[in-house]
């Protein structure tokens, strides 16, 4: 790929960033585009965040992905936030105005969202219970994007039950926050089980829960993607239910941000998922 002097910039901003899919799969999409552009790694300790940050538009940058641990102090420093990032208070996208001006936005939920819609095509979540295993960030941006969505009530499940009541009351609408002891009894009538804690993925501890009681139509979904088929998905897999792997939020959350920066809605397509995966420690 060659890019030219007037070449559109973006990249992400993160400490540490190198573990990160983002520029992998947006220079797939800049090439399958034949975008003139580029997209890369920004490596920015806590303590220069905010100089960096706001030296991203005299740099002519479009843009910026933020990820782990710039997500909060990105938002306070954004000229402008959508009510998506308000609601979390943490951003996760910038789009960069000519004027300089900084635009903060928070694509996590929609990507989750999005990469449901389309795994488990026609899946119905209004008023409908879903329950949701951890309360950490991902938590925050896919429980706040059910409840945009409709689902009638978040049974929000945490190892640390301070956590989930915390995420309950910043979040606020139909959210119950539950210790990890009453799952068992919680899961009988719901329509979506999605785990957002990191058990599961290689290199941490199992997720070791029951899914029996689920009903049969509920659709079963995992943020780890490494695992790609994480043994809660194979379970509920051999259960007969449909599962969603974490791998369409990364994709998905990422459509906007790209849009916004170089012009053209992306498609998430199996070669993009692919080229994602290249050379990743998945299954
Ligand atoms: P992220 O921003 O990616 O969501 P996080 O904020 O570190 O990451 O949250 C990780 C989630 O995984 C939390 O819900 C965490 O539970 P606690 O709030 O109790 O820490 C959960 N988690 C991580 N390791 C866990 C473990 N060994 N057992 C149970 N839950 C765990």
């Amino acid at each position: 790929m060659s890019i030219s002097g007037s070449a559109k910039l973006a990249g992400v901003l993160g400490w540490p960033v190198s573990h990160t899919l983002s520029p992998r799969l947006h220079g797939y999409w800049l090439e399958h585009y034949d975008i003139d552009g580029a997209y890369v790694p920004l490596p920015v300790r806590p303590e220069n965040f905010s100089n960096a940050v706001r030296a991203l538009g005299d740099l002519g940058f479009r843009g910026a992905n933020v990820t782990v641990p710039h997500k909060e102090t990105a938002f306070a420093a954004m000229d402008d936030v959508s009510d998506m990032a308000k609601t979390l208070r943490a951003i996760n996208t910038i789009v960069i105005a000519d004027d300089g001006t900084m635009f903060g936005d928070n694509t996590d939920g929609y990507g989750f969202m999005e990469s449901l819609r389309a795994g488990a095509a026609g899946i119905e979540l209004q008023d409908q219970p879903v329950v949701v295993l951890g309360a950490g960030g991902a938590s925050r941006a896919i429980v706040a994007a059910l409840l945009t969505d409709g689902a009638g009530e978040v049974r929000v499940f945490n190892r640390t039950l301070e956590r989930a009541e915390a995420l309950a009351k910043d979040i606020g609408g139909a959210v119950r926050p539950e210790p990890m002891s009453a799952l068992a009894g919680a899961i009988a009538d719901a329509a979506l089980l999605v785990n957002t804690t990191s058990l599961g993925m290689i290199g941490h501890a199992p997720l070791e829960i029951d899914i029996s009681a689920l009903p049969s139509d509920a659709v079963v979904a995992d943020i780890v993607y490494s695992p790609l088929e994480t043994d809660l998905l194979k379970q509920a897999r051999t259960q007969g239910h449909r599962v969603v792997d974490g791998l369409g939020m990364l994709l998905h959350q990422a459509r906007p941000a790209f849009a916004a920066w170089f012009g053209i809605d992306p498609e998430v397509t199996p070669e993009l998922r692919a080229a994602a995966l290249v050379n990743q420690n998945v299954q």
